[in-house]
């Protein structure tokens, strides 16, 4: 392939390489048709189709169906149902032609106010950079691409063409690029998305550290970048960065410009010819793949019935006082727009023209439920009608249970714009509050693609939350609630008690021109585990109509070395009744460190089937990377060795088995000796502990280090932490002094790596 695309460049113009570097409108490349290049039709993406009608505008897209939006997928923390969503959409994808279905989404849930938070997966890198990459593999086995995007730190949609997401490096190392390094290193993505938004002040479409240095340098990455739609703002800057792809078409107008900057000498056609490289070599490659799936069809139903149970594995029951599942003679009232009119994706460019979309209502019907319906409020509104408030409170007291279909209406969370608030509206928590205090069995159903505040949970039996769940949802929902469905899905996110309480809240969304991202590595839960907040429901909730016991958990050894492994092992039993599925999440927790790090992270997590009564193992391999934080000065990851824990739990906040894990390494994080280096610094390094423990002997009650009449013992050492080596001399005079320069040439040669030592 590498030397046809040398052939082909070299019988290219500059202005047709150039041109390649450029949509031929909003979703193909430009064809190069004297040398038989085809065009390229991409599509969103991610949860379904989006492909533009044959002579229709951009905004009217063929029927095609809509699976699980990436917030309800995510919440089946199940990489196999991804992988399963991507293999139909591929397919879909196939069917009618298109070459890059553009997903997944992967930006962090930095604030539950993101109007887009119903398109991404998670709060927390590891599920979503393993959700992304059995998406990516789904689509990509069915031979159409994918561009996994927004690269990177695109957590907000207030000013995001614009705003400038500034943050450290370790911060963007540790939550904001992971899912994007697992995607590519596993699944090996064809594209990838730039985002709109400025890191540190850069344009992510002219970052050369995200785009070559980190992506293709770092991770290996082959195939091309493009732009989201319209986030180019230099074009020659950006081709330089390495964004091969601009996206739409610009009408020509950015291809001269590079065009012209060859020829002015100050861009080198090189890069030009790198760029038009890397996207023949994707469009060549699915010209090739096409050829193959002539003939491939849409099975629009067979997608349909997929869609609908994968929303079924996708729902987190957050709370059941036991009012479900249901039983079918029981005399229900279904109370809620949402009801009828379920709603199951988010507004903007992942919208899909969906195959056919199924109501609760219309599905307890068919089902012969005794099922009665009363609005009570409006689904696509905030609107309080006394008449319907007053039927539902009356049918609710006369029934034996009352469902409230929730959520938050389509215009509270959409693309382009960000939510003001956390709340439902105040009709449905009005309505709420009034059923809950005439029927104890009141269920809340929501259809939402961020957590809300939830400030009568106290009051209802039950909350189900179906996320925005695909136009299968409502069956989905349907056989939850009778429990012909078992629901499995966690929490991707932690629903906080209220606004306030999130990292960001005083952050978010910044001033429009930066978003300062001070909360640093502390988003979701590894906030509220830090301060210890009480939350409304925590990372990885979820429960099921039966219950999970773990035993026998072991570590195949309780120590790391550097370049080893560790199984870790752990018996999960069915102890309930009923068939269900537990998610085994292994968090690990640091050792007492001198960087401030979160209390527990995620690294691996298992879905696994039981019947009653059934048990089976679970085994995971931990490595020196999932003990590791991203240490600045070294430029690297690093693990310090010490005494780590790992944790295995049914959620970020129920973890019945912890084991202790050694570490050991010889690397040590680089200290800089000189004289004003903390004498504690000193003190907590192995290398050179000791060597300033027999200065201390020597000087230390000079010093004050050994206590006296003013302080105690223990306030001298203390003080001790803090000083500087220079302070030897300040309180142990000329002898001190006198030694100083022997002491640093010591401690020096301590902390000298070990390979420049002779
Ligand atoms: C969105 C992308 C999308 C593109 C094409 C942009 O506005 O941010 O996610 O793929 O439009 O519709």
């Amino acid at each position: 392939m590498q030397s046809a695309i040398s052939e082909l460049l070299a019988q290219m113009t500059l202005e047709e390489k150039a041109g390649l570097c450029s949509g031929a409108d909003f979703w193909h490349t430009k064809a190069v048709g004297r040398l038989g290049v085809p065009a390229m039709m991409v599509s969103d993406g991610p949860h379904g189709l989006r492909t533009q009608k044959e002579g229709g505008g951009v905004n009217e897209s063929i029927t095609a169906v809509c699976f699980p939006a990436g917030c309800a997928a995510a919440a089946s923390f199940d990489p196999e149902l991804l992988r399963r969503e991507g293999a139909a959409i591929g397919a879909e994808a196939r069917a009618v032609g298109v070459g890059v279905v553009l997903g997944p989404a992967v930006n962090i849930k930095r604030s539950p106010l993101c109007g887009r938070n119903f398109e991404y997966y998670s709060e927390d890198p590891c599920l979503a950079g393993a959700l992304a990459a059995a998406y990516i593999q789904g689509v990509q086995d069915q031979g159409v691409g994918t561009s996994i995007k927004h690269f990177a730190a695109n957590s907000q949609e207030y000013r995001r063409l614009t705003c400038s997401s500034n943050m450290t490096e370790r911060t963007l190392r540790e939550i904001y690029l992971p899912a994007f390094e697992t995607a590519v290193k596993e699944a090996a993505p064809w594209t990838v998305m730039c985002s709109y938004n400025r890191i540190n002040g850069t344009y992510a479409s002219e970052n050369k550290t995200l785009l070559t240095d980190i992506l293709r340098k770092e991770w290996g990455f082959t195939g091309f970048v493009m732009s989201d739609w319209g986030a180019v703002a230099d074009r020659v800057r950006g081709l330089c960065a390495g964004l091969d792809l601009e996206m739409p078409g610009c009408g020509g107008v950015n291809d001269q410009k590079i065009v012209a900057a060859v020829r002015a000498g100050t861009l080198d056609e090189s890069v030009v010819d790198k760029a038009a490289g890397r996207i023949l070599n994707i469009v060549l490659r699915h010209a090739d793949l096409a050829g193959a799936a002539v003939g491939a069809e849409l099975d629009l139903a067979g997608d349909h019935a997929k869609a609908a149970s994968m929303a079924a594995e996708c729902a987190v029951l957050l709370q059941n006082r036991g009012s479900l599942p249901l039983k079918q003679d029981q005399r229900v009232v279904y109370i809620g727009g949402f009801a009828d009119a379920p709603r199951y994706q988010g507004g903007g460019s992942s919208h899909v023209n969906s195959f056919r979309v199924e109501s609760a209502l219309a599905a307890a019907r068919a089902r012969g439920r005794a099922v009665e319906y009363v609005e009570g409020f409006p689904a696509d509104r905030d609107q309080r009608e006394e008449s319907e408030f007053l039927k539902a409170v009356e049918a609710a007291e006369n029934a034996d249970a009352a469902v409230i279909f929730a959520g938050l209406p389509e215009s509270f969370e959409s693309e382009g714009y960000d939510r003001r608030h956390m709340r439902l509206p105040d009709a449905q928590n009005n309505l709420i509050a009034r059923v809950a205090a005439v029927q104890k069995n009141t269920v809340v159903v929501l259809h939402t693609g961020s957590p809300v505040e939830c400030p009568w949970a106290e009051d209802v039996s039950a909350v189900l939350c179906m996320y925005l769940g695909g136009e299968g949802v409502g069956r989905a929902t349907d056989a939850l609630l009778y429990g012909e469905a078992e629901p499995c899905g966690r929490l991707p996110e932690t629903w906080p008690l209220r606004l306030e309480d999130t990292p960001c809240y005083l952050d978010y969304p910044g001033d429009g021109r930066t978003a300062y991202y001070r909360e640093g590595v502390f988003v979701g839960y590894r906030w509220y585990d830090a301060r210890k907040m009480p939350v409304r429901w925590p990372f990885g909730h979820g429960l099921s109509y039966t219950g999970f016991v773990y035993k026998s958990a072991s570590l195949s050894s309780t120590d790391l070395a550097e370049d080893g492994s560790v199984q870790v092992s752990v018996t999960v039993r069915n102890s309930g009744a009923r068939f269900g599925r537990e998610v085994v999440q292994l968090y690990i927790a640091p050792p007492e460190n001198a960087v401030p790090r979160p209390p527990k992270e995620l690294r691996h997590f298992a879905k696994v089937s039981l019947q009653p009564g059934e048990e089976t193992t679970v085994t995971f391999t931990v490595t020196r990377r999932d003990l590791c934080y991203y240490d600045e000065e070294l430029g690297d990851w690093y693990a310090e060795p010490g005494e780590y824990k790992v944790l295995l739990g049914h959620s970020s906040r129920n973890i019945p088995t912890v084991l202790p894990l050694h570490y050991t390494t010889a690397h040590r994080r680089p200290l800089t000796v000189d004289e004003n280096t903390p004498i504690g610094d000193l003190l907590r390094d192995d290398r050179t502990a000791s060597i300033v423990r027999t200065m201390l002997t020597r000087f230390g009650g000079l010093m004050g280090a050994n206590g006296g009449d003013a302080i105690t013992e223990e306030a001298g050492l203390q003080m001790m932490d803090g000083m500087p080596l220079r302070s030897m001399v300040a309180f142990g005079g000329p002898e001190a002094a006198a030694a100083l320069p022997g002491l640093l040439a010591a401690l020096r040669g301590a902390v000298r790596p070990r390979e420049e030592r002779t």
